[in-house]
């Protein structure tokens, strides 16, 4: 087998791997041998040439602000926003509706030394980010009498951990034929110079993650889009683990997604501030796009309109619809998403201490897939109720940070049903609040749920 796999190498032009593996003894050899048989090796070999050894100018695109269904809205978009509900909800209580959780990378950031799903968020019960989207899946299904399929994207770096973390939390009451755990695919780290595939250890390659638009091929491949096609699902919500207050399923978000008719829509919150790292909706050479925060030019990141607003202020929260459709197209290959060239620090057998970037790794985004889809939909969401992931150990998009948004939206919560809640003087609440998801989803499921004279004392968790 390895002979076959070195002459493939070559072919695909990595002879010098193909030279290190022939120096091998055969144990090595064949290691590295089945790893590369795992490869898409023409995919590398494009990648190779398109962003490494003859990279192209890049184009530089025609930018324009994006077309949003705004918050406040006037009278109609309160109107559109009641029906986009109504819609959602019918389509869930129908069971047209699966959600898919990106959690394939690496988390490296946060460094935390597991998944990051496996991260104890709860302000008070110190639940997983995996439990809380548990409990909301759970409370959706209850709701409306549905199915809502809950796919897990993983990657190698973390899958099998992953996996063991729901078994061992029997996942988190749901029925296991409900929730189904798939991997990505990877791809090899290459040199920045000469694009020759990088090993992490002589028998191992250095593999990452293809990124989240690897979405679309993993869903192919591990057959679930036959899946949902069975199961009679037409619209896929896709979200990031990062994020516990976002809502899976949200019946606004698919409601304005079937409305619009859209293949592909986006869930959008105004941006903190002009240099937050987050991504911009945007038209992208007149087409509903996506631009990411690193590509997004100084002068544009600060452009403001004549009212003073920030021209490109509709921030990706990392949650879309698509229809099942559109996402065979891409899965088949029909229409191919691009890939990214990231510069990054990758320990290395030919350079195990790097300092500076040694190595290009190749990612694929699913918001790349926005122009490729015939009509698309972009909806505001209130950022206080819906947004505030967990990216870094500290300062902004942290634990801290994130569980004092689910404190403060637990707290307005409550205030809206008469609850009165202590606050210190910075305003917060004085007391850690939490609310899991299967006793409230929003503000109004607090109805006749809690005793206006409910006393917040001391830490406080309602939950079922
Ligand atoms: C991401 C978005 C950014 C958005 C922000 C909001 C990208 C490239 N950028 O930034 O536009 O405003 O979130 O929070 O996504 N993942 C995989 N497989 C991979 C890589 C990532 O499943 O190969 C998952 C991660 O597990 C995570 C999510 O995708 O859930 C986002 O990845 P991350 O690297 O955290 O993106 P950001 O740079 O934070």
């Amino acid at each position: 087998m390895s002979e076959q796999v070195i002459a493939e190498l070559e072919a695909a032009g990595q002879e010098r791997l193909a030279a290190s593996m022939r120096a091998l003894p055969q144990a090595a050899r064949d290691a590295l041998s089945l790893q590369v048989a795992s490869l898409d090796l023409a995919l590398v070999q494009r990648l190779v040439g398109e962003l490494v050894r003859s990279p192209g100018d890049g184009h530089a695109p025609d930018l324009g602000p994006a077309e949003v269904d705004r918050l406040p809205g006037d009278g109609a978009s309160l109107a559109r926003r009641r029906l986009a509900v109504e819609a959602g909800e019918q389509a869930l209580r129908d069971d047209r509706v699966a959600v898919v959780m990106l959690a394939g990378g690496q988390g490296t950031r946060l460094g935390f030394d597991h998944p990051k799903g496996m991260f104890p968020i709860g302000p008070v019960s110190n639940a997983s980010l995996f439990e809380v989207h548990a409990a909301g899946v759970a409370a959706t299904r209850r709701r409306y009498g549905c199915d809502l399929p809950w796919y897990l994207m993983t990657s190698d770096v973390n899958d099998a951990e992953t996996r063991a973390f729901l078994d061992e939390h029997l996942m988190f009451g749901l029925p296991p034929d409900t929730v189904l755990t798939f991997a990505q695919g990877m791809l090899p780290a290459v040199d920045p110079v000469s694009g020759d595939i990088l090993r992490a250890a002589p028998d191992r390659l250095a593999l990452s993650p293809d990124g989240h638009g690897g979405l679309f091929r993993a869903m192919g491949h591990a057959a679930i889009l036959g899946d949902l096609e069975e199961r009679g699902i037409d619209v896929i919500m896709t979200f990031q683990v990062d994020n516990p207050l976002m809502r899976p399923a949200d019946p606004e978000v698919i409601g304005a997604h079937l409305l619009a008719r859209a293949e592909m829509s986006t869930m959008v919150v105004a941006k903190a501030s002009p240099d937050e790292r987050m991504g911009v909706m945007a038209t992208v050479d007149g087409r509903a796009g996506l631009v990411e925060y690193s590509d997004l030019p100084a002068d544009l990141e600060a452009a403001r309109d004549d009212l003073g607003r920030l021209t490109y202020w509709a921030g990706n929260t990392g949650v879309h619809c698509l229809d099942r459709a559109f996402a065979t197209r891409l899965a088949t290959g029909q229409a191919p998403l691009p890939f990214h060239r990231a510069d990054k620090r990758v320990p290395t057998v030919d350079d195990p201490h790097p300092d500076a970037p040694n190595a290009v790794k190749f990612e694929a985004f699913i918001f790349d897939a926005l122009p490729l889809a015939s009509r698309t939909a972009t909806l505001e969401v209130a950022r206080a109720e819906r947004f505030a992931p967990v990216k870094n150990a500290e300062g902004p998009d942290s634990p801290a940070t994130c569980r004092a948004a689910l404190v403060d939206r637990a707290a307005r919560w409550l205030e809206s049903v008469g609850v009165s809640v202590p606050r210190d003087t910075a305003g917060a609440s004085a007391h850690a609040i939490e609310i899991d998801p299967r006793f409230a989803q929003d503000a109004h499921d607090l109805v006749g749920r809690v005793p206006a004279d409910l006393a917040v004392d001391g830490p406080l968790l309602l939950r079922v």
